[in-house]
């Protein structure tokens, strides 16, 4: 089940980049599709524990991105980041009483989260980024 389309306007044009954006895409798409076929609780636990850890590196590859060209807006989309994180925590500790009651809720979190960060906060950095190592180089 998709649950978020992966599409070309996500892309970024920076390969590690847009791997583990899309990494991240399909992780969320497994972690949908477990949920809404009732899989066993542990390996959705495994799935939600993976998306925490995994979002965890690929946030911070992004920030020393951002210290690399001393990025403006660095605070603002640190603190994006930070309420993934949080959101991601607080759910994986929800699921251990109430059998996926607010996955509704958390999915539809995700898919503004994802969606708007992906094109506009993202968008905004990658552009200056690419911008930056151009005149570099
Ligand atoms: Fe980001």
């Amino acid at each position: 089940m998709i649950f978020i389309e992966w599409s070309g306007k996500y892309e970024m044009g920076i390969e590690l980049i847009d791997r583990q954006h899309r990494e991240l895409v399909d992780s969320i798409n497994t972690l949908y599709t477990s949920i809404m076929l009732n899989k066993e609780k542990s390996g959705i636990d495994l799935l939600i524990q993976f998306l925490i850890d995994y979002s965890h590196e690929h946030f911070s590859i992004e920030e020393l991105m951002m210290r690399e060209i001393d990025y403006g807006k660095a605070d603002l989309h640190r603190s994006e980041h930070s309420a993934f994180h949080e959101r991601m925590v607080d759910f994986s500790k929800t699921t251990e009483s109430v059998i996926f009651s607010p996955y509704e809720e958390l999915f539809y979190f995700l898919n503004s989260w994802v969606v708007g960060h992906l094109m506009h906060t993202d968008r905004d950095f990658y552009r200056e980024y690419l911008k930056a190592r151009s005149s570099v180089a």
